[in-house]
């Protein structure tokens, strides 16, 4: 069998295009196995290896597969002979040294060959599509364009959820779209075409109940969300003090019940026009009336006039970040010390942290060493009694703040602080706000609800109780209204 195809190779080699197409082929089928091999045995893990092995490979093989018989009607039409004739001569005497003629031999081979190669391509064709939904592929094989998103993702809730179920979705269509696109992706890296930091938002997202919803859905959705948010003074002490809220999670029946995923009850539908690409400003929004028709607000501050593409809101439309988390960095700093990181015994260090961490640096190497120049010299220098026994501590504090900055910020696709804002809350940007403001308003001049306590009870506001306007309010306080107010919304419904 070996000898017979090494002579059949032989024939096919009539010059030195038919002889590239036969190397071509060869070397990377041969090559392909190695690899493959090595990928099995653990020795290559690398995402450039992937797209060697899964994307060039298997072009040069088909290249190699074309180029066999374009070499072989150059070779017709030079000897200006028949096929017949030329098939005989190039393969009769090898392989009719039995007694079979050489028809049934040659079609057997390129029979087998044939159906190795198909077996190939099939095999390398799922093994490409399989490896280009792993996030390693995703997220390094682009390196330096998907670097903030990477990093991001990797520390997210969602470490553990391939980057496809989320941006792809289900079925085929979806398949054949992102792998289109991706190749226009891959192209636009390598020729430097896209823009930086990449734009959001990204238009072409699965639409979110197709996606997310696959492990998070409506119905699942009740009770209450306790958030005890802790911030720091700017004291030497970095005193602490507490934003406490009671997040209304519930999607309930679908009903108006004032809680947070009534918008996606499966009853439900609310959609809009945003005036601007961003979607940070809406100009109209509109609620679908289970009796038939849609209420709408309009944005009245805004001149009537055409604005972008209608949507339905869906997850994406709060949760924009919920696994390329980026960090504020007041908040970065705030969070490292309330999961002791930063040590408060540090003196001023919310505030030296974050000017350690905000300064502006060329690059992340000149931001390492910025970080470590603040800190050891502004506590060698103003604080060195204070600190004499905290010099691990200190240490740590470095690294932490290193590392805070290496995640957010990332020069290359010119990604600083606070570059998406973060639609789920009110705090960096508008969020809730775009829609839940007194400017959207109904026929009646009625705008969207837009109280303190629709979306959350209040149970602190940076007090250092972290359940202030649960306790007993004293007779003569000067909040005392607002707190009594406050105390008896949490409770209505609990007693
Ligand atoms: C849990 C779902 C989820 C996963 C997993 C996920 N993404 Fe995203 N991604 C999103 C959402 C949501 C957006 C923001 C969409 C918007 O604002 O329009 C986004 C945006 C992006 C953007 C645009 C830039 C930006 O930060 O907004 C890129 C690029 C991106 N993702 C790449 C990736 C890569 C690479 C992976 C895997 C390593 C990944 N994503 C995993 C949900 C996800
Ligand atoms: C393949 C399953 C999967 C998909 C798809 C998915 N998630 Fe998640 N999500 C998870 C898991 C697992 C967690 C972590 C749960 C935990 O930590 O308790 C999570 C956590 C979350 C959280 C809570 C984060 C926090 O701070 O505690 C939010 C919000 C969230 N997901 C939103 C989304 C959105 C929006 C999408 C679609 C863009 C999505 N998820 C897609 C599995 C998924
Ligand atoms: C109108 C805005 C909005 C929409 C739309 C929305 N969410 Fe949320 N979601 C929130 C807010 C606000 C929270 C509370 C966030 C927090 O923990 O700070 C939340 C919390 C969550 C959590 C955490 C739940 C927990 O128990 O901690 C998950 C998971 C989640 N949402 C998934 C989704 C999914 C999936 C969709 C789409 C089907 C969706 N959300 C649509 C605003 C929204
Ligand atoms: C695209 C516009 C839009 C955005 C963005 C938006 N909402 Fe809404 N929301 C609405 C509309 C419209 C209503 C219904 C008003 C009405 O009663 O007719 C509503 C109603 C609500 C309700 C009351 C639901 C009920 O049961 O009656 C809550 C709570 C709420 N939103 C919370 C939020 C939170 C939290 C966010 C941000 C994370 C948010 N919304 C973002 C448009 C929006
Ligand atoms: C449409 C819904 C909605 C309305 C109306 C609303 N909030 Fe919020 N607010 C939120 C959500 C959602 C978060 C949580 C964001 C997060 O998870 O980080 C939040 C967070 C907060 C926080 C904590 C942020 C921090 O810095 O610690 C405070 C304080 C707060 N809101 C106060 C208010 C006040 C005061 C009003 C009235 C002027 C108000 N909110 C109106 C939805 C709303």
């Amino acid at each position: 069998m070996l000898r017979r195809f090494r002579l059949f190779v032989r024939g096919l080699a009539t010059n030195w295009i038919g002889t590239l197409g036969v190397v071509l082929t060869t070397s990377a089928f041969l090559l392909f196995l190695f690899m493959e091999a090595m990928r099995l045995l653990g020795v290559v893990t690398n995402a450039y290896v992937g797209l060697i092995s899964y994307l060039l490979l298997p072009a040069l093989f088909i290249l190699g597969l074309l180029l066999i018989p374009a070499g072989w009607r150059i070779y017709r039409r030079r000897t200006g002979r028949p096929t017949r004739e030329l098939l005989s001569e190039r393969f009769t005497p090898s392989l009719t040294e039995g007694k079979r003629a050489y028809g049934s031999s040659l079609v057997g081979l390129i029979a087998v060959l044939t159906l190795v190669n198909l077996l190939f391509l099939a095999g390398g064709g799922a093994r490409m599509l399989h490896f280009m939904d792993e996030p390693v592929f995703c997220g390094t094989a682009c390196h330096k364009v998907m670097h903030p998103e990477w990093e991001t993702y990797r520390r997210s809730p969602h470490a553990h959820v391939k980057c496809v179920e989320c941006h792809v979705g289900e079925g085929v269509d979806a398949l054949v779209d992102a792998k289109l696109n991706g190749l226009w992706q891959m192209v636009s890296a390598t020729f430097n075409l896209y823009e930086r930091p990449i734009p959001t938002p990204v238009v072409n997202l699965r639409p979110a109940r197709e996606t997310c919803e696959q492990c998070h859905w409506p119905e699942k959705f009740y009770g209450d969300r306790l958030r005890v948010n802790p911030g720091y003074a700017f004291d030497r002490a970095s005193t602490p003090h507490y934003s406490t809220l009671a997040l209304k999670m519930n999607s309930g029946t679908g009903e108006h019940s004032g809680t947070i995923h009534w918008h996606i009850a499966a009853a439900n539908e609310v959609r809009y026009q945003p005036a601007s690409e961003d979607r940070t400003v809406m100009r109209w929004v509109e609620v679908r009336d289970p009796r038939g028709g849609y209420r709408r607000y309009e944005n009245r501050r805004l001149p009537a006039a055409s604005g972008e593409d209608v949507r339905v809101l869906d997850c994406i439309d709060c949760h924009n970040r919920a696994t390329h988390i980026y960090e504020d960095p007041e908040e970065a700093v705030e969070a490292r010390i309330a999961a002791g990181a930063l040590v408060r015994a540090l003196p001023y260090i919310k505030r030296e942290g974050l000017a350690a961490l905000t300064g502006s640096y060329a690059d992340k190497a000149a931001a390492r060493r910025g970080v470590f120049n603040h800190l050891q010299g502004t506590y060698g220098r103003q604080y060195r009694a204070a600190t004499a026994s905290l010099q691990e501590e200190l240490d740590t504090a470095v690294a932490v703040l290193q590392a805070t900055y290496d995640r957010n910020i990332h020069p290359r696709m010119h990604v600083d602080w606070n570059p998406y804002p973060d639609h789920r809350g009110h705090r960096n940007g508008l969020g809730c706000f775009r829609c839940h403001n007194r400017d959207m308003v109904d026929e009646q001049g009625e705008a969207v609800s837009h109280e303190c306590t629709l979306c959350h009870s209040i149970l602190a506001f940076e007090s250092p109780e972290p359940f202030q306007f649960l306790l007993p309010v004293a007779e003569k306080a000067r909040d005392r209204r607002m707190h009594e107010y406050l105390q008896a919304e949490f409770l209505r419904g609990r007693r």
